[in-house]
């Protein structure tokens, strides 16, 4: 019999595993399976998206103007060289699209965003990984394996699941040492947790070389997954290229309206902020008080390892599957190479203390 068959290598493609969001039986649930930012949405936007809801019935601006020339002033930024998509993650797939096919090859990190493989494989392109050191990228262990077929190379600065991030001085040293047919995208979607000197989110080596992209999304700290929203910054050849490949209205009106707002509600993203801090720091230090490993995280969750001494009953697994019999959702990491290990997103205040009671339960502390 024959039937349509799709591209080959497209079955070996793994669907996307995102978080959970319910759990039978149970009504209280608190979801911190997914980093999507411990408030929901600013009461500015939503009054926005309420303001506005008759428009929705019109195409939106497909080249999204108003919302462009806000990111451009706020980031210091040229609004010729932004382009907004559903999510970061459409312009991940458009940049795959855009620079790599089946004879070509996409670097990442070992423990990089699960999405780079997985866009990377639709287009049929070989996708590579470079081991980390200390669960952090490592740019010696990714320049070895850049070959003539290398078209993209993917970071995530700080890095989704570890948290981790490395200094602008080895971003500098890898643009100096990739060749400059290499696409590098440094993908800063936790960039506004970061609040370090030497930390950069790569906007400037985007304004100064023709090879490097820098991705942001609002589906972090200003609450908004689920509007599908992010941006690129990046030279005029590649906002060229991505413009062509796009759908001509990529982006919905109401996140265009929800953007617009979020981009001009400073306070609520300081709020965030400190909310952060304080509750990472908190986190951090309360679960390593219970002889857990928790890597020092730099966005808005904790990498939570569970060594093996711990014994046979004290795996990840079984903290994933405790923590959810009690209403918690969290994210295993066995399919981000980190078998031992789940990842925490932070919540609110409680919501950070109840899940860490039951995780001291858990281990019988
Ligand atoms: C590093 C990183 N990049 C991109 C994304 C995708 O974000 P968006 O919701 O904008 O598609 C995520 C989401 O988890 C992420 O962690």
């Amino acid at each position: 019999m024959l039937s349509p068959e799709p591209l080959t290598g497209l079955k070996n493609i793994a669907p996307y595993i995102g978080g959970e969001s319910q759990i039978t039986g149970i009504e209280r649930i608190i979801k911190l399976g997914s980093n999507e930012g411990a408030f929901g949405p600013s009461k500015k936007v939503m009054e926005a998206l309420k303001n506005n809801a008759q428009e929705f019935s019109r195409y939106p601006d497909g080249d999204c103007n108003e919302l462009r020339e806000l990111l451009a002033n706020k980031n210091q930024l040229s609004k010729d060289n932004i382009i907004c998509g559903a999510g970061s993650d459409e312009l991940i797939s458009l940049i795959c699209r855009s620079y790599a096919g089946p004879e070509d090859e996409i670097l990442y990190s070992a423990h990089g965003f699960a999405m780079y493989p997985i866009y990377g494989r639709t287009v049929r392109a070989t996708v590579i990984s470079a081991p980390e050191t200390n669960i952090t990228v490592d740019v010696d262990q990714l320049l070895e394996r850049v070959t003539d077929k290398t078209k993209l190379l993917f970071i995530a600065n700080p890095n989704n699941p570890t948290g981790t991030y490395i200094p602008r001085s080895e971003i500098q040293r890898l643009i100096d040492l990739l060749p400059k047919n290499v696409l590098l995208v440094l993908d800063a979607a936790y960039c506004e947790f970061v609040d370090r000197k030497d930390y950069t989110n790569g906007a400037e080596f985007v304004s100064a070389n023709e090879n490097v992209v820098m991705l942001r999304t609002f589906s972090k700290i200003y609450g908004m997954a689920g509007l599908r929203l992010g941006w690129m910054y990046a030279p005029n050849d590649v906002v060229d290229i991505i413009n062509r490949m796009r759908s001509p209205f990529n982006v919905s009106y109401s996140a265009i309206v929800a953007g617009i707002a979020a981009t001009k509600d400073d306070d609520f993203i300081k709020f965030s902020q400190e909310h952060n801090k304080k509750w990472l720091e908190w986190t951090t230090n309360n679960i390593r008080a219970l002889n857990l490993e928790v890597p020092d995280s730099f966005c808005n969750f904790v990498l939570v390892r569970f060594p093996e001494d711990k014994g046979r009953d004290r795996t990840a697994e079984a903290a994933n599957n405790f923590l959810k019999s009690k209403g918690i959702i969290v994210r295993r990491m066995a399919g981000y190479g980190l078998p031992d290990a789940i990842r925490i997103s932070i919540g609110t205040g409680e919501e950070m203390e109840i899940t860490v009671n039951i995780l001291a339960e858990f281990i019988g502390l």
